[in-house]
């Protein structure tokens, strides 16, 4: 039986709590993998396995009402806020979602539903918000079910169940649930690793990246023009599907080993051929296409460059668009603000200072 049957059984056994109203609020972080989850099969499932850090200052704040409807109903009723203004796009496509998930969650049509979402981060500063955003919808749900049900107190099921529902709305969302770090995908190299849900990560790293820092340089704010579902779209009949799998497979097992000795040249090896890798399979998808600019090539050989003079472990990677991700740990903060400063003023738009987190936090 497959996990979403289980889920979609479990609650039939269960009796509902009266509730009539209740808000929820949780905070939820971005994250930014190490190693890409790029492409999908079925429904929402990954590929390939991926790690990712989660991030602490770019999050997405949700607020949900749920108010317990009159009559019975059998449809999503929901009104959504966006940094204070309704945004009716937004609520269609979340709509849809919500829609998408009534065999597993079918206590949503009880509810009028109204959602207010900010993200902690400028807006449109060119950060995907979709990891945030899901996992901090998927994580107000995962809360109102635990209401109604008292099946989730366990705090492993609760995060399983988050993170699988955050999955089927947003595939690199399933990882921001968990600290540190997060890693979604069935792999020989994590045990209890799964294409449904993603698991918490941090066991696995050394104290060296326990405060690593990501600095994120802003090239460009604009729009993608080939969103990433597309993108995803593409690896079905990708020419270099196959070498793309093995690649990742192998990555993966060295960089959890990087990981775990703290031998930062080997991660940051890793991490760099991701980021060039999943950009090279975008400018060899058919159509192809890219999203760096010149100004992302200029940062990438600068930080090269300062990293050969100054022998500073510091690391690009990139996520599906033209900014370029610094990571290194915060004993350099200091001569990296100082070469972002003289160095790269002329590539870049803005900076966003983050770092490794702790994870989402429920607020009310
Ligand atoms: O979760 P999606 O569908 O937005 O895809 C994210 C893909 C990358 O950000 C490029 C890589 C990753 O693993 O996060």
């Amino acid at each position: 039986m497959s996990l979403r049957d289980k889920y979609v059984q479990s609650l039939r056994s269960l009796s509902e709590q009266q509730q009539t109203s209740v808000t929820i609020r949780w905070r939820s972080p971005s994250n930014i993998a190490l190693v890409k989850y790029w492409g999908k099969h079925g429904n929402q499932l990954p590929i390939n396995p991926s790690i990712s850090f989660t991030l602490s200052e770019c999050a997405t704040d949700t607020s949900i009402d749920f108010s317990k409807k009159q009559g019975p109903s059998s449809r999503i009723d929901l009104q959504f806020y966006f940094n204070g203004e309704e945004n009716v796009a937004f609520a269609t496509r979340i709509k849809n979602y919500l829609s998408s998930i009534l065999d597993i969650c079918p206590y949503l049509v009880k509810y009028d539903i109204r959602i207010e979402s900010g993200n902690s981060f400028p807006h449109s500063a060119g950060i995907a918000s979709s990891a945030s955003a899901f996992s901090a919808l998927a994580l107000c749900i995962t809360s109102l079910e635990d209401i109604v049900f008292q099946n989730l107190s366990a705090d492993e099921e609760f995060r399983k169940k988050a993170s699988f529902l955050a999955r089927l709305g947003s595939g690199s969302a399933s990882r921001s649930i968990f600290a540190k770090a997060g890693w979604w995908g069935q792999s020989p190299y994590l045990e209890g690793s799964s294409d449904e849900f993603a698991v918490d990560g941090s066991g696995l790293l050394h104290p060296v990246f326990e405060n690593f820092q990501d600095s994120i340089l802003i090239v460009s704010a604009d729009a993608k023009s080939v969103s990433s579902t597309a993108g995803h779209q593409l690896m079905a009949y990708h020419p270099y599907r196959e070498g793309r799998l093995t690649q990742v497979h192998r990555h993966l097992g060295e960089i959890k080993s990087a990981l775990q000795t703290g031998d930062l040249e080997k991660f940051g090896t890793i991490v760099e051929n991701e980021a060039l890798s999943l950009h090279a399979l975008m400018l060899s998808s058919s159509p192809g296409y890219f999203l760096v600019t010149g100004k992302t090539m200029n940062v990438i050989e600068k930080i090269r460059f300062f990293r050969k003079n100054s022998s500073i472990p510091c690391y690009f990677t990139l996520d599906a668009g033209p900014n370029v991700h610094l990571l290194y740990p915060k004993e350099h903060a200091s001569a990296i603000q100082e070469f972002i400063e003289h160095e790269l003023t002329s590539d870049i738009k803005n900076v966003l200072f983050d770092e490794l987190g702790n994870g989402p936090q429920q607020l009310v």
